[in-house]
């Protein structure tokens, strides 16, 4: 087997077992827990699903008193089981269509997930989520207990922010639902939770669009900052003789960060990307001396996806061979009084999955964390998603890399999450979890931030190794 092809392996649980050091000591003051949600098993039943379709599956490390607790667990989901049971895949996934062709697809034009794009901690559970709906996990076993309040925001069409996030203003949870336009323009509603998810402030707005595809968000002091990865021909899509994916397009208001005021009835404001390029991610936000500062992850031109489609389909994708340079870092800026837009690509600083020290969240931050490809391993296209073999550490302020650890061609790292240990902005570790194919195993390893290329300062070894991550968090 390629070591490309280790990511689709269906990857073993583990159940509250003690993590063995094996080199350097866990901080002794460490406490908190690191989780990551991605792909587990990749098939519904007969019909093999695009890695980034594959069911969730949860991983937890808990940090405490020098000892570190790991759990790994797939979500129990009620579409997997009636899945499975049925022997072929039931719901049109966005990257994965039905068996039967454009018979199987046409006319189903919401998109279904299977719960493996991110994880948080909130309500007094792991939270397992997706464009379709969040499922709730317990912590300690991350056994599933059921649908997560959230939930209830959904209905029709409507599609839920797959990537929520805590707003360190109000400490409230931020989500948004979007609904497309069935006469007019699609909307978008944010809605922030409170910790019994409570809904406590609610905006809306015409997104001015049909088919418009939002993903990641963040918040500032005074707006909800969303990002717009493409504009889905519905028609295309409803069509049904290709995936969701590949009816996503860059055209004008295609792919845009939009500004939605937190109070009040100011517009939603559109800050265009560079013509064809798309992003999917935001470091962070915040606002200094009237200017909006967004930093985002940006691919120049429409990320192809087709090389994480099943070895049998790898090429089917409209888009296979359209993905140009990055991702790199882009700043944009938005002078909030005279509505003055500017980006900037720092092709210096590459990385995807960016993220910043958690307590600096829509606050004025320089460094962030990337994962980046760093040495070439044999994955069939440069600079491909999930592939990754380093990570990066970025000043936004001045557009360049300051530091990187690569762990090899033959191992692969996950996105990085950035834990504090002191005050200075990059006094921390970064936390990655890594899978060596040469040995077939996976670790859980600790940079110093302000040395990340000398490389881990504590390795745990995983019972099994892990496939790649789509999104990781810290719960303190
Ligand atoms: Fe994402």
């Amino acid at each position: 087997m390629s070591d490309f092809e280790a990511i689709f392996r269906t990857p073993a649980e583990a159940r509250q077992v003690e993590l063995t050091v094996t080199s350097g000591t866990v901080p002794a003051d460490l406490k908190g827990t690191l989780l990551r949600n991605g792909p587990g098993v990749q098939h519904a039943g007969q019909t093999p699903l695009h890695f980034l379709d594959g069911y969730a599956f949860i991983a937890s490390a808990r940090f405490e008193a020098g000892r570190v607790v790991y759990s790994a667990r797939h979500v129990d989901l009620p579409i997997a089981r009636q899945e499975q049971a049925a022997g072929r895949l039931l719901a049109r996934r966005v990257f994965t269509n039905r068996p039967g062709g454009r018979l199987g697809n046409a006319l189903r034009v919401k998109p279904h997930s299977s719960a493996s794009h991110d994880v948080y901690a909130w309500g007094g559970s792991v939270v397992a989520a997706d464009l379709d709906g969040h499922h709730a996990l317990d912590p300690a076993t991350l056994d599933t207990t059921g649908p997560a309040p959230v939930n209830r925001l959904l209905g029709g069409l409507a599609t839920l922010s797959a990537m929520p996030r805590v707003d360190p203003f109000t400490s409230h949870l931020v989500v948004y639902t979007a609904t497309p336009g069935v006469l007019g323009a699609d909307r978008i509603a944010i809605v922030e939770l409170d910790a019994q998810w409570n809904e406590r402030a609610r905006v809306e707005r015409s997104l001015g669009v049909k088919g418009a595809v939002p993903h990641d968000l963040t918040t500032t002091e005074n707006h909800y900052i969303v990002v717009q990865l493409g504009m889905l021909s519905v028609p295309q899509a409803a069509a049904g003789g290709c995936t969701f994916i590949d009816a996503i397009g860059l055209q004008a208001q295609g792919a845009r960060i939009l500004v939605i005021p937190r109070r009040g009835d100011g517009p939603l404001r559109s800050l265009p990307l560079p013509p064809g390029c798309q992003s999917f991610h935001l470091a962070n936000a915040y606002e200094e001396d009237g200017v909006l500062v967004v930093d985002t992850a940006l691919h120049e031109g429409l990320v192809d996806f087709s090389r994480l489609n099943p070895a049998a389909d790898r090429q089917t994708s409209t888009h296979a061979g359209r993905g140009g340079g990055g991702p790199f870092i882009a700043r944009h800026t938005l002078r909030l009084d005279s509505g003055e837009h500017r980006v900037m690509v720092h092709r210096q600083a590459p990385g995807e999955a960016p993220s910043v020290r958690d307590d600096l969240a829509g606050r004025r931050h320089r460094f962030a964390y990337t994962s980046v490809q760093g040495s070439r391993g044999d994955e069939p296209v440069d600079n491909a998603y999930y592939w990754n073999h380093a990570v990066a550490k970025i000043d936004c302020d001045a557009g360049a890399t300051v530091s990187l650890w690569d762990a090899g061609p033959r191992v692969h790292v996950t996105a990085p999450q950035f834990v504090a240990r002191g005050e200075a902005e990059d006094d921390g570790w970064v936390m990655t979890w890594t899978h060596d194919l040469a040995m077939d195993r996976g670790e859980l390893v600790l940079l110093d931030a302000q040395h990340l290329a000398s490389g881990p300062v504590v390795r745990l070894a995983l019972p099994a190794p892990l496939p790649p991550a789509s999104h990781v968090c810290w719960a303190a």
